[in-house]
């Protein structure tokens, strides 16, 4: 598929506005299959989209806004001025793309933007609505050597919790598996550009939890401990979340830590959004209501977990609730290392 044509390349160092034309990308090529729990749970989340929930990850609330989408927009366009991307012609990669609303923010400020997400759902409506994005595992894109080096700017807003695994973290992987996210970023950047950077948010766990905790089935575990709502949330979701550091120390040698915030309060305001959004819409809205049918029909029991700890038990709400959550919204800018020790 061609990647948009739109910025006729000119020489790259030819002045500070002028950025190379982005070629065409193949689809990379499916070298590690996408993990079957996280890849089933954006196929149920689209149901959410029924209710117009299409922005995933978190928000930037002022006191004046009144709707998800003006707190979604400012998040991202807060991420497109971290990343660089003001000029037109910026070279954007977004990792786990979701609808695509990021890419095409970007492609307003006249950049060439291009997502990989594993959700077929989402990719299709990217590709309907004027985003480009590639259905595959970002892991695909170690190998793909069309894409190596394309890059200005690489955005992961919301996508990171699902690259690691519980059975990873038993196994003692979990610090590779981010090693080689970081490796792929570097790869994917252009060399040549001195401030090429890599754009993170990631929900983390105040505390290390055991991965048995995750992978105990949710109904064996006390109601309402914190137990019970990991693995709620792991066998919907299928994911493990880093601890704050984590990051920063696998993410030597390929790149150096720019700056860290916090936005846990505005993930937990885009959710309360949502929450409402999606109870007020099991009343009135016979297409979500259609589709979690659907979902319980074809999926089961993953569906049935899903409902019991997004509706019921409200565990994705927990993560973010009360004067100390356990979990927190941090954001990490980063840039690329030119040397690899
Ligand atoms: C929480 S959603 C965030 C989506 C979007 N960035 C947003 O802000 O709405 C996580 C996204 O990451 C994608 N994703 C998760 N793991 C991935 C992987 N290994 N490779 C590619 N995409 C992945 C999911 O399909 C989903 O689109």
């Amino acid at each position: 598929m061609a990647v948009v044509d739109r910025f006729p390349g000119a020489a790259y160092n030819a002045g500070p506005a002028a950025f190379p034309r982005l070629g065409a990308l193949p689809q990379p090529p499916l070298r590690v299959p996408p993990i079957g729990l996280v890849k089933l749970c954006y196929t149920l989340v689209h149901a959410a989209e029924a209710v117009g929930i299409r922005d995933l990850a978190d928000g930037e609330f002022l006191p004046g806004d009144y709707t998800l989408e003006q707190g979604i927009e400012r998040q991202l366009n807060k991420l497109l001025d971290l990343v660089g991307c003001q000029r037109p012609g910026f070279r954007l990669l977004e990792i786990g793309c979701g609808y695509g609303h990021l890419l095409r923010l970007a492609e307003a400020r006249g950049a060439q933007a291009v997502g990989v997400n594993l959700s077929p759902e989402q990719v299709k409506y990217c590709n309907q609505h004027g985003s480009t994005a590639y259905c595959c595992n970002y892991r695909d894109l170690l190998v793909a050597s069309d894409w190596h080096g394309q890059f200005d700017g690489v955005i992961a807003n919301g996508s990171l919790e699902h690259w690691v695994q519980p059975e990873d973290v038993q196994a003692g992987r979990m610090d590779d598996l981010y090693r080689e996210s970081f490796a792929i970023m570097h790869r994917c950047l252009d060399p040549r550009r001195s401030d090429a950077r890599y754009v993170t948010t990631a929900i983390h766990v105040k505390r290390e939890v055991k991965p048995e905790y995750l992978l105990t089935p949710w109904y064996r575990q006390p109601r309402g401990s914190d137990r019970r709502h990991f693995s709620l949330l792991h066998n919907w979701m299928g994911g493990y979340y880093p601890v704050a550091g984590q990051l920063a120390a696998c993410a030597e040698p390929y790149f150096e830590l720019l700056s860290a915030s916090d936005g846990t309060h505005g993930y937990k305001l885009a959710n309360d959004y949502r929450l409402a959004r999606m109870t007020r819409g099991l009343y009135t809205n016979p297409k979500l209501v259609w589709r979690l049918a659907r979902a319980l029909l074809r999926h089961p029991r993953i569906a049935a977990t899903m409902l019991e700890c997004y509706y019921l038990e409200q565990s994705w709400d927990w993560q973010f609730r009360g004067e100390d959550p356990p979990m927190q919204l941090l954001r990490h800018c980063w840039r690329r290392r030119a040397a690899v020790a």
